[in-house]
């Protein structure tokens, strides 16, 4: 049954909805596209537009494209401070991974964030937030992890919520306490992830500050075994996981996330192919990171065609952070997985959408399809390639964010 009325109609548009429709980026043209009640409620072309159905409100698109609003699934945005420092000695030839061990890295961010009061922490993240949301986004993944000690790492996700509701973007937040060994624990990770395990997801869970938990398995982070206490803990305290798994080495991540039912594994730049393959089957989402496959001048591709291989759903995110990754263009990210990882512009624009979706478990946005929440961005492109095409640009013109019309300027 065709609803009777629209609260807002959408004229004059061409759609990606990326649902199956036999055409790439599940592309109609000339369509529009109807919303009720925050969700949308009817998708077609104008010619197929219910006869008699009201609107209360239209929006004329002007041959604008709609894609679903942009979802940055992987993001550690609030911090303080900053690490130009270290890009220099990595320029100089120190590497990242001796950077970490010598103290820097993600401990010199924690002593700054650690330091900054929840104020400044919001003036030093809100631009960053904001940036993100002017190229169209509309749902962001915020992980702690500059904490690393419970007061400190509640404050970091308490800070990203209140991001959300000052920009006006949906956050979704991401404990990673077992992100680096804090120095007062030096020689002791043990210890660390029993006070992690104990202290900091019970907290996390019983203030409702962490919709996921998340962990660094690497060389320079956490081993398997301590990987899968901290998966055991939050799931004990009803928290699904997922993991910072094979950036710089084959831990062993990827088998590792599949094997605890993770919502994804991201950077895998070294996952092994029976760890993809586990993937395949766990429904576990592979999270590309480029920015930090290109600031680390990385060279180790992620087996992109072992994921297309065993169906594993490929999402793209910014991995915005002040050591590998210090970037707020999603749209810059769409070109870096094509030209670095040959994505396709399709698959980079699905990455961004519905399987970054459902990287956070979320399966009620990332299609234009009724009955999914009416969270859209508008394009000023001729065609869908274009937001992969082109080089630090942003042709975002419009977001419309649970049915409300929240920017518009055609
Ligand atoms: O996703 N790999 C670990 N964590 C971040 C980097 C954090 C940092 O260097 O501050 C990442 O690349
Ligand atoms: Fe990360």
């Amino acid at each position: 049954m065709l609803p009777a009325a629209f609260d807002l109609l959408l004229t004059n548009a061409h759609l990606a909805t990326l649902t199956e429709t036999g055409a790439r980026y599940g592309a109609i043209h000339n369509g529009a596209l109807g919303i009720r009640e925050g969700q949308i409620a009817w998708v077609g072309t104008a010619a197929d537009r219910p006869r008699g159905a009201s609107a209360r409100e239209t929006l004329d698109c002007h041959g604008a494209w709609v894609t679903p609003g942009l979802v940055d699934c992987h993001t550690h945005a609030v911090y303080a401070g900053n690490r130009a420092n270290e890009f220099e000695q990595r320029l100089h030839g120190t590497t990242y991974a001796e950077i970490a061990r010598a103290g820097g890295g993600i401990n010199a961010t924690v002593r700054a964030t650690r330091a900054a009061s929840e104020d400044e922490l919001i003036r030093q993240s809100r631009p960053r937030v904001a940036a993100l949301a002017a190229e169209g986004v509309t749902t962001i993944e915020i992980k702690s992890g500059y904490g690393l000690e419970t007061a400190s790492e509640l404050r970091q996700l308490a800070v990203a919520r209140r991001l959300g509701e000052d920009v006006g973007v949906d956050v979704r937040t991401t404990l990673l306490a077992a992100h680096a060994l804090p120095t007062e624990f030096e020689g002791h990770a043990d210890s660390y992830i029993d006070y992690v395990c104990r202290d900091t997801i019970p907290a996390a869970a019983a203030l409702r500050l962490a919709d996921a938990v998340d962990a660094f398995c690497e060389t320079i982070g956490f081993t398997a075994a301590q990987t899968q206490r901290v998966f055991d803990a939050a799931r004990a305290h009803g928290l699904a996981v997922k993991l910072h798994a094979d950036q710089l080495t084959d831990s062993g991540g990827a088998a590792l996330a599949a094997s605890a039912g993770a919502l994804s594994a991201d950077h895998v730049e070294h996952a092994s192919e029976q760890g993809v393959a586990a993937m395949g089957r766990a429904g576990t989402v592979a999270v590309l990171l480029p920015g930090a496959y290109f600031a680390l001048r990385d060279t180790h591709l992620p087996p992109i065609a072992a994921f297309r291989a065993h169906r594993v759903p490929m999402a793209i995110s910014t991995d915005c952070n002040p050591g590998t990754s210090p970037t707020t263009s999603l749209l810059l990210m769409f070109n870096m997985a094509c030209t670095l990882f040959r994505l396709t512009p399709e698959e980079c624009l699905a990455g961004a959408t519905v399987h970054a979706a459902r990287a956070l478990g979320l399966t009620d946005r990332g299609l234009l399809a009724p009955g999914q929440r009416a969270d859209l961005a508008l394009w000023d492109i001729a065609e869908p390639a274009e937001l992969s095409y082109r080089i630090g640009s942003n042709p975002s013109i419009g977001v419309i964010r649970g049915g409300r019309v929240t920017r518009w300027r055609p």
